[in-house]
């Protein structure tokens, strides 16, 4: 079968056209200025902060002339030998920024500023995006409360009472929902046209609710019948961002242990920082010192009532790491620029997914990995637009708002009254409402076709 091609950099319906002009400047400018804020608490990085503040600006210029896209060097590539399938991808292709196919330049982008970073004396492990990912999870306290209170309460019950399976099946489809609207929001669309009201919004239960109406395809009920049909004993998310995303799917996370529907719960993280939010190991772990810290949530820290619901779920979840049913793991896979198909490739890590009952792809990148971000027809089946993997007896669930071109699985008709109804909202390129964030999809296959 020959495949559709790629969203490309430089094709003006492509939500890559404005990402590429607008939003990446945006995020190297916030990175720069990040940088001089951490130099000035450590003076002794000053000079390895100016030598990659350098390299960025220099690259802001080189988007501005669309310059080519450069092999990383013999030496990068010997130190750091997962960036051989980019070199490989450059060597059959010239590629420059402005016209680049979309998904390979933007995970080029944030390897190649973490060679900058790695290839310095002081900035080795810097996360150039942490104090991003902090200052946004303080600002969704309440978020995190209400969901506290939530799994307190059901937690308390869960313990309690012997609960049916269609109350149980309801509570499945409750989490996989707070879960997936976790991701409605993430920092590098923080760039663009999303505000911090936003993400604030979008976290309230009434929202969710609301919300329901915008997953144009939900196989969850499918999801659900996997996780109690195959004596599951364990469910793995390939995670996406840190914060808010994550607290979301921890509560996910808990709910299935609390209910005995599996075992183990894997999370699998990334190893550098990625698209600027993504959960990094250490970023789980400081998530678990945050959710504890008053000084961290000093505005949802002040009732009796509140603490104790904090206190609740966080005991509950350190208990589960230390006997290690929540685990996380990392690999060098998950920032490839390759297509999810090409898993097999990747042996230690296709054997360890294949311990897992449901295998979660969180968020909007990850979708685009599974689909190749080709432009598939919207209607095209998700068991075709992923390939290889729909084969791989690895049952999936994607669980994804929409923030960039590709949509697969949707009824005919469907991206058309939705390009009409973006455009009669004075929107001038009616496709973008793929890229808002504002419409999902919670997509499954079996694994089995
Ligand atoms: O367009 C928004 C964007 O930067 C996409 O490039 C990318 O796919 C996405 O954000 C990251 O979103 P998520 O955190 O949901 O993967
Ligand atoms: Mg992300």
């Amino acid at each position: 079968m020959s495949l559709p091609p790629p969203a490309y950099n430089n094709d003006p319906i492509s939500f890559a056209y404005p990402t590429v002009r607008k939003r990446w400047p945006t995020i190297l400018e916030g990175a720069i200025a990040d940088i001089a804020a951490h130099v000035a608490q450590t003076p002794a990085a000053k000079e390895c902060g100016d030598h990659v503040t350098g390299k960025i600006r220099a690259l802001l210029e080189d988007f501005k002339k669309d310059a080519a896209l450069t092999p990383f060097s013999e030496s990068e590539v010997d130190k750091f030998a997962y960036l051989k399938v980019y070199n490989d991808q450059l060597s059959q292709k010239q590629m420059t920024w402005l016209s680049a196919p979309w998904l390979f330049s933007e995970c080029y982008l944030y390897q190649l500023m973490e060679v900058w970073f790695k290839e310095t004396r002081e900035l080795k492990t810097f996360d150039v995006f942490e104090s991003l990912k902090n200052q946004t999870f303080k600002q969704s306290s309440f978020g995190v409360l209400e969901l506290c209170k939530r799994y307190q309460t059901l937690g308390q019950q869960l313990a309690a009472e012997s609960v049916d399976k269609e109350t149980l099946k309801l509570l499945f489809v409750e989490f996989a929902d707070i879960s997936l609207w976790g991701n409605a929001t993430d920092l590098s669309l923080l760039a663009g046209n999303v505000t911090l009201e936003d993400i604030k919004s979008v976290q309230g239960a009434e929202v969710r609710k609301k919300n329901e109406e915008k997953i144009l395809v939900n196989d969850i009920e499918q999801a659900w019948l996997q996780v109690v049909s195959s004596s599951s004993s364990r469910i793995d998310f390939v995670l996406d961002n840190s914060g808010f995303e994550l607290f979301a799917d921890l509560c996910m996370a808990l709910f299935v242990l609390d209910a005995g529907l599996v075992k183990n719960v894997v999370l699998h993280c990334k190893e550098i920082p990625w698209f600027v939010s993504d959960t990094m190991p250490k970023d789980f772990d400081a998530l678990l010192e945050q959710l504890q810290d008053p000084s961290f949530f000093s505005d949802i820290h002040e009732t009796e009532a509140d603490k104790q619901s904090i206190d609740y779920l966080v005991s509950k979840l350190k208990s589960y790491v230390s006997s290690g049913q929540i685990s996380t793991q990392h690999h060098p896979f998950w920032t490839s620029c390759q297509e999810f198909w090409a898993l097999p490739q990747q042996a230690d890590l296709y054997t360890e997914l294949k311990k897992s009952d449901l295998v979660i792809f969180k968020g909007d990148l990850n979708y685009r990995k599974l689909t190749g971000d080709l432009d598939w027809d919207t209607t095209t089946p998700f068991s075709v637009a992923i390939q290889q993997l729909a084969s791989l007896k690895l049952p999936i669930l994607a669980l994804r708002t929409c923030k960039a071109d590709v949509v697969v699985g949707l009824p005919a008709g469907v991206n058309e009254k939705l390009i009409e109804t973006y455009k009669e909202m004075g929107n001038e390129i009616g496709e973008h409402w793929k890229a808002l964030g504002k419409w999902a999809v919670v997509s499954f296959c079996s694994g089995q076709q």
